[in-house]
């Protein structure tokens, strides 16, 4: 997507370093666009765990780069394969709750563990990673095919009986599942962004989504060098916003959706579905097949991450041109910092996915996902 008038995607290898990865580091968004470089394990451990990267499926193809890094290391170093699967329990411990990041890394040592050599392997995964990177913008770029005919519809719907036309359509949106969060496009940001191109009017809501403030700092700035119009309100704002008719759908991403529905995504989330349940509002979350886990059946069984409490505690932003720091509440208060919360199936009105749009139930995830199903 456009950063000015140039086109980025969020992480790509260095066309004359292989083995040298690119980032955007996301802490420093929206004040300073930084261009970070990841060569070796330890960088991608970090940049996951500190989230200059983050976003369920970017979680994934950086895990996914980090394994093609660590066959490198292991080469440079004269270390043995075991340095690969090592590395792979450490970036695998980076956070918890993201799908993509285990599905990655098992997708790359299933393949890998097929050679023994060092010197095939490095290609390989060097292949693999890139093409994982480029899957990745495929499946974003079906998800939004798919949910811009869901907004289509309600265009069409809203349209009738209004004077105004082309009538403009208020989706609500938490946190960032933007393109920022995938390599490209987006997740709920994609049927977004081909809504726009194709010419329907749109305005976003854009919670805020404290602590870490990834919707107005990441989505309001995608959206805005997108030229997508939209407006920051605070997490709060949502429920009122719905009981007033200011809500046309509600788009969401997910980091962890089970095998029958229920889905994990930033803190927050479950109250903008309860709201929307209550004020007939279409609930929508878009999500690629690797965000789902086909192990686990109930919400309550997807592990939350629990993050530093200072997160709450302190918020950044810019004053006089340098990022400050300030504490909030008193110096001696606990803070409590859940980073994610489970959505039940029966508040979800569709789940988005790259190969079409089912209901968020076992039966229909199965249907449209076969071959991806655990068998009991
Ligand atoms: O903690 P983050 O920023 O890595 O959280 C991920 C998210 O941005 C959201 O939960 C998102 O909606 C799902 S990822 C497309």
């Amino acid at each position: 997507m456009k950063v000015g008038n140039k086109n980025y995607t969020t992480i790509w290898e260095d066309e004359n370093n292989p083995g040298v990865i690119h980032v955007i580091d996301q802490r420093w968004l929206p004040h300073k666009f930084i261009i970070e470089c990841l060569t070796s394990v330890d960088d991608v451990v970090k940049a996951i765990k500190e989230m200059h990267v983050r976003g369920a499926p970017l979680i994934g193809i950086t895990a996914a780069y980090g394994i093609y890094l660590s066959a490198i290391e292991a080469k440079k170093n004269g270390l043995g394969i075991n340095f690969i699967f090592e590395s792979a329990e450490k970036i695998k411990s980076s956070r918890p709750t993201a799908k993509n990041l285990f599905w990655a890394i098992d997708e790359m040592l299933s393949i890998l563990s097929n050679y023994q050599n060092l010197d095939k392997i490095i290609p390989f995964a060097q292949l693999i990673s890139n093409e994982m990177a480029d899957s990745d913008v495929e499946d974003c770029k079906n998800i939004g095919e798919h949910g811009f005919q869901i907004i289509k519809d309600i265009a069409n719907k809203k349209s009738r009986g209004i004077e105004s036309y082309p009538p403009t359509i208020n989706i609500l949106t938490h946190c960032n599942a933007g393109w920022l969060a995938t390599v490209d496009y987006g997740t709920a940001t994609a049927p977004i962004y081909i809504a726009h191109e194709r010419g329907i009017k749109l305005h976003v809501w854009v919670d805020e989504t404290r602590p870490r403030n990834q919707g107005a700092k990441l989505t309001a700035w995608e959206l805005g060098e997108n030229g997508i119009p939209h407006t920051v309100i605070i997490d709060n704002a949502g429920g009122h916003l719905m009981q007033k008719g200011m809500v046309d759908l509600v788009l969401v991403g997910s980091d962890r959706t089970t095998s029958s529905g229920d889905v994990a995504n930033k803190i927050g989330t479950n109250l903008k579905a309860l709201s929307a349940f209550d004020n007939n509002i279409p609930f929508y979350v878009a999500l690629p097949s690797s965000t789902i886990d086909w192990d686990i059946e109930k919400g309550e069984d997807i592990p939350i991450e629990i993050r530093n409490p200072d997160e709450v505690r302190y918020v950044d932003g810019l004053n006089n041109n340098e990022i400050v720091n300030v504490l909030i509440p008193p110096e001696t208060s606990p803070a409590l910092n859940y980073a994610f919360d489970v959505t039940p199936s029966r508040l979800v009105t569709g789940l988005i996915t790259e190969r079409g749009i089912c209901k968020a139930n076992k039966e229909s995830i199965a249907d449209l996902f076969p071959d991806k199903v655990v068998k009991p």
